[in-house]
């Protein structure tokens, strides 16, 4: 039945009125992170250089070119292996106190605990980071931003085999060891109710493992693969906050946390039907790995449908999962109407025939905003202030940093076109100032990242859409700022017009 979940989507319905305009950075909290965000395979390139072993994305990429909309790969991506230290001027030039990325475990363990530690991964990160704070730019880094050592994939099928977690464990303490001194963030994991669904639902992401009726491949048992992977991504989580906080925290003075992806859904109308509906969508977005880092269990949504699908924790896992994060990631871009969805929980992407469909917004649900390049992203500036409000009142008023905002564009090849954003000014913007009004209605946001600092390769997109500030021209590697780089400048450092 609705309880107090639907009280706060209703009262959520009365905030649909954009926030107002006429953005300043002083709205925002002093030491407030304004950064940007990339990740390790979608920029790095030099896929075998250096010791590196191959990833999962390599591996994929090369042998399922097909699921790729360009055939292509992050082989080369934006080459930012090479090209780090015009991508830290970049950043200090955009005038950001932040830079969030992510490392290739496969660069730092190319065999996982096997192999032993590349030295010339650690010395990689060692120069990015030494890069960064001289221009005083603070490190937010992710640990597993959806690659790992292929050795691991083949091993555990990645994230369904227990022993995954030691290994985890382990990277983890190898970079809170190497790293530590001088990253005062850490995220154990992005998106993984993202990836995990696209890993073993969908069959859209390594290891491409999925069943009938949610993908189109039959290695796997998506009823309950998903949430097997989930429980061992959220154990792997536990053990490293615990390690942190255990042997790191007090000598480094860092903070922990992890990144959720947080689509949000608004109930259509305030019919119980649409209420219910909404809550349940919630639960198998944001609930899954929230509600069991902060109360121990999975939400009732979920084990009410999912039954013995869904595993249990036991006394001991806990235990453990009760070390609570210092912060929760919120990755946000799209907010969607919920009806009473008939495939529930509200799956969005299906497979018709061959093809993985992604969302329009049409299906179980009902779209708001205006459409981007990436299928059921709309412009709904308004969900961001909702999804904060949610979290915040949910979980117990904890920081939230939001670690990813963003607009896509489909990539026409004409820079000029590309590099004069006006849409992802707008959006951006708009996002801002919803974000301003929620830290005025009380929320602790104390961080911002743009998704994305350049264009990259965008996982099943390939290079067919841009997300970036910088335009990146990928024969000649060229970064060239766009105009959404000049509006952030612009508000980050009040100054006039980018040269
Ligand atoms: C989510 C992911 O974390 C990131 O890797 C991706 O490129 C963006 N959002 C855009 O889809």
């Amino acid at each position: 039945a609705a309880t107090g979940v639907a009280a706060v989507l209703l009262a959520s319905l009365a905030i649909l009125a954009p926030s107002a305009r006429g953005l300043n950075r002083g709205e925002f909290p002093t030491g407030f992170l304004f950064g940007a965000a990339t990740s390790a395979y979608q920029v790095e390139g030099a896929y075998l250089e250096d010791g590196k072993g191959l990833s999962n994305w390599d591996v994929f990429t090369h042998t399922h070119s097909g699921d790729i909309d360009d055939g292509r790969n992050g082989d080369v991506a934006d080459d930012h292996y090479h090209r780090y230290m015009e991508d830290v001027e970049i950043m200090h030039n955009l005038g950001v106190n932040s830079y969030r990325f992510s490392i290739s475990w496969a660069r730092i363990l190319p065999r996982g605990k096997l192999g032993g530690i590349n030295s010339a991964g650690i010395a990689f990160y060692d120069h990015l980071i030494d890069a960064l704070l001289q221009k005083g730019i603070e490190p937010f880094v992710t640990l597993h931003h959806f690659d790992l050592p292929y050795e691991l994939e083949t091993r555990y099928g990645s994230w369904l085999g227990a022993g995954i977690r030691e290994e985890f464990d382990h990277y983890a303490d190898v970079c809170f060891q190497a790293f530590g001194d001088r990253v005062k963030f850490w995220t154990t994991f992005n998106e993984p109710n993202l990836f995990t669904k696209f890993a073993y639902m969908l069959g859209a992401y390594p290891p491409k493992r999925c069943s009938p009726p949610f993908g189109n491949c039959h290695s796997g048992n998506s009823q309950q693969e998903p949430y097997i992977a989930a429980h061992n991504i959220l154990m792997s989580h536990a053990a490293a906050v615990d390690n942190y906080k255990k042997n790191y925290q007090a000598k480094q003075g860092g903070l922990i946390g992890i990144v959720i992806s947080m689509k949000f859904y608004e109930p259509l109308t305030n019919s119980t039907e649409d209420i219910v509906a909404a809550q349940r969508a919630l639960s198998f977005e944001i609930h899954w790995f929230l509600d069991p880092i902060f109360f121990g269990e999975y939400p009732k949504e979920m084990r009410e449908m999912l039954s013995s699908n869904l595993p249990e924790f036991t006394p001991a896992e806990k235990m453990l999962l009760q070390n609570r994060v210092d912060f929760i990631g919120v990755n946000h871009y799209t907010a969607i109407y919920a009806k009473d969805c008939i495939s529930s929980p509200c799956e969005l992407n299906t497979y018709e025939g061959n093809a993985l469909v992604f969302a329009t917004g049409e299906k179980d649900g009902v779209r708001i905003g205006k459409p981007t390049a990436l299928g059921g992203f709309y412009d709904v500036p308004e969900g961001m202030e909702q999804v904060i409000k949610y979290v915040n009142q949910r979980y117990e008023n904890v920081t939230i940093y939001v670690t990813e905002n963003g607009y896509s564009e489909y990539n026409n090849n004409n820079m000029e076109d590309m590099t004069n954003d006006t849409g992802r000014v707008n959006y951006l913007e708009g996002y801002l100032s919803c974000i301003s009004s929620a830290i005025r209605g009380g929320a602790k946001v104390r961080g911002y990242f743009v998704w994305s600092l350049m264009d990259n390769f965008e996982w099943r997109f390939g290079f067919t859409v841009r997300f970036g500030l910088y335009h990146v021209d990928f024969v000649t590697q060229q970064r060239t700022p766009k105009k959404s780089a000049k509006w952030y400048r612009d508000f980050l450092t009040g100054s006039g017009p980018m040269g």
